[in-house]
């Protein structure tokens, strides 16, 4: 297990910032002429060359400067760690907005140390986390016990908040029978909240709730990639994340600020 200096989470956070950037630039330097398109799970799992070009990018840049370092990321990129740091990435998450010139996509990228259990939020141990928005630049940052922030500027999840004045994001995933199931459980949830919105980047999502701009998400059958990073700028700006599995599918998340996390985890079919 890696006993990182002082300096470290720093260095970390400059590197995971500069590579995020720089994806997020080839990114932009592709939209609106995808090439290369594929898809992967189901017919609707897109990926295309600007996710694999970000995601060779990425790797690039964090081998030069932490070769030891292990990596994971969304396009295949599965390097072993020799240091006790892994970096996980999504090179582009919200793939299908980006295929739809929907402009809520991001590059996410989490540090994570080795660590002897699991944390609640099913991640390693981020120690930093980086999300990237490419069109509106801006970038949420996180550093373990040092704060989320946002270009700068220190993020807080509202708290508290009713659950029926909620405002509640949630995405659903690829799979036709399990998006069914997913929708069936939203439909429940709809008349007892505020509103719900699906803005299609997992990534993005967890970093409205820590900024305050959404209540709370939760999503079952999200990736590591997805999460990961979202995972410590959440907890980094007071919210909580833990499992929430509603209709039963592997890998549920919901974040929130305390009071509501409380709520919606009592909510018919929702935690543990
Ligand atoms: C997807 C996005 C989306 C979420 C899906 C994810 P991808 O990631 O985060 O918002 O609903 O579950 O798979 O495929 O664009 O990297």
């Amino acid at each position: 297990m890696p006993t990182p200096s002082t300096s470290e989470p720093q260095q970390l956070l400059d590197l995971a910032t500069r590579a995020a950037h720089a994806a997020g630039a080839e990114l932009l330097r592709r939209y609106g002429r995808i090439e290369g398109l594929e898809t992967k799970s189901s017919a609707t799992d897109p990926v295309s060359d600007a996710d694999r070009a970000s995601e060779r990018m990425l790797v690039e840049m964090i081998l030069a400067e932490r070769p030891d370092d292990g990596i994971i990321g969304e396009e295949g990129a599965d390097h072993r760690s020799a240091s006790g740091y892994t970096w996980v990435i999504d090179p582009l998450d919200g793939t299908v907005n980006y295929l739809y010139q929907l402009d809520n996509f991001s590059v996410s990228i989490a540090v994570e140390a080795a660590t002897e259990g699991e944390t609640p939020d099913g991640t390693g141990d981020p120690v930093v986390a980086v999300v990237c928005d490419p069109v509106t630049g801006r970038t949420f940052t996180a550093t373990r016990g040092g704060g989320a922030f946002l270009d700068g500027r220190r993020l807080q999840v509202n708290e508290p908040v009713p659950m029926d004045r909620a405002m509640v994001a949630t995405g659903f995933g690829y799979d036709p029978a399990r998006r069914a199931a997913q929708g069936a459980f939203v439909a429940r949830l709809l008349p007892r909240v505020r509103d719900i919105r699906r803005m299609g980047s997992a990534a993005l999502d967890l970093c409205a709730v820590a900024a305050g701009t959404v209540d709370a998400y939760f999503e079952e059958g999200i990736q590591h990639w997805d999460r990961a990073a979202g995972a410590l700028i959440v907890r980094e700006a007071g919210g909580l994340m833990t499992e929430f599995t509603p209709t039963g599918q592997p890998s549920g998340w919901l974040a929130a600020g305390p009071s509501l996390h409380a709520v919606l985890t009592e909510f018919p079919g929702g935690g543990k």
